[in-house]
């Protein structure tokens, strides 16, 4: 198998490296710092997770494992054959705990990770948006006046817990992905099948 696979160094990196181990496949040892691994054919690209989808649209990892939450809000052009079953999460609205129902005002401010999801979220909706970009630690946002709500993923639920927050609705479920590149599927065909069959549930 001759493949370059971009890898998030975030939440999935772990799901990502057991899921491999257990199938089989080659996955770097330990905690270095280096971004690109070649081990046994594979060549592993480890990138921000809102890169991963990036990195295969553009054909320079030949398939990558991305969340849901990612591919939604990235609407990159890559193909999605497989739920790798890990990385279970929920995009919600969240608000302070007992506060104003976001839902009920005709206009909402919203800080999040998440800009394309959220907008399209509230506009479906029928409510005016107005979307503040964070780049991480949006739940303090609301507490400090900077947004009346969020749009974020919830694993636990901890974060929204310890921060004061509550769950309003959900926007979408999310787990991780394996994604292809659109041309790889198909020239590199033989490797692509194989990596699928080895990571299929
Ligand atoms: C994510 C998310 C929440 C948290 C949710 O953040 O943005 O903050 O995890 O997990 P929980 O429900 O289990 O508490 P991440 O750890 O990716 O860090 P970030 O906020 O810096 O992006």
């Amino acid at each position: 198998m001759s493949l370059t696979v971009a890898l998030s160094k975030g939440k999935l990196l772990a799901g990502s490296e057991a899921l491999f181990r257990r199938v089989g496949l080659p996955f770097p040892e330990g905690e270095g710092r280096r971004l690109v691994v070649e081990m046994d054919g594979l060549r592993f690209l480890f990138v921000k997770d809102m890169d991963v989808p990036t990195y295969v649209e553009y054909g320079v990892a030949d398939c990558g494992v991305a969340g849901r939450d990612v591919l939604l809000e990235m609407a990159s052009d890559v193909y999605e054959p497989l739920d790798l079953g890990f990385g279970r999460c929920r995009l919600v609205v969240a608000r302070p705990r007992g506060g104003p129902d976001p839902l009920g005002a005709s206009t909402v401010r919203v800080a999040t990770k998440y800009p394309r999801v959220a907008s399209a979220h509230f506009l479906a909706r029928g409510q005016s948006v107005e979307v503040v970009k964070l780049a991480g630690s949006v739940e303090l946002a609301p507490g400090l006046g900077l947004a009346d709500c969020i749009v974020d993923v919830v694993e636990t639920g901890r974060t929204l817990e310890e921060n004061g927050l509550e769950t309003v609705e959900e926007v979408a479920s999310s787990s991780a992905r394996l994604i292809v590149n659109r041309a790889s599927y198909h020239a590199r065909r033989a490797d692509v099948a194989k990596l699928l069959e080895s990571l299929a549930p």
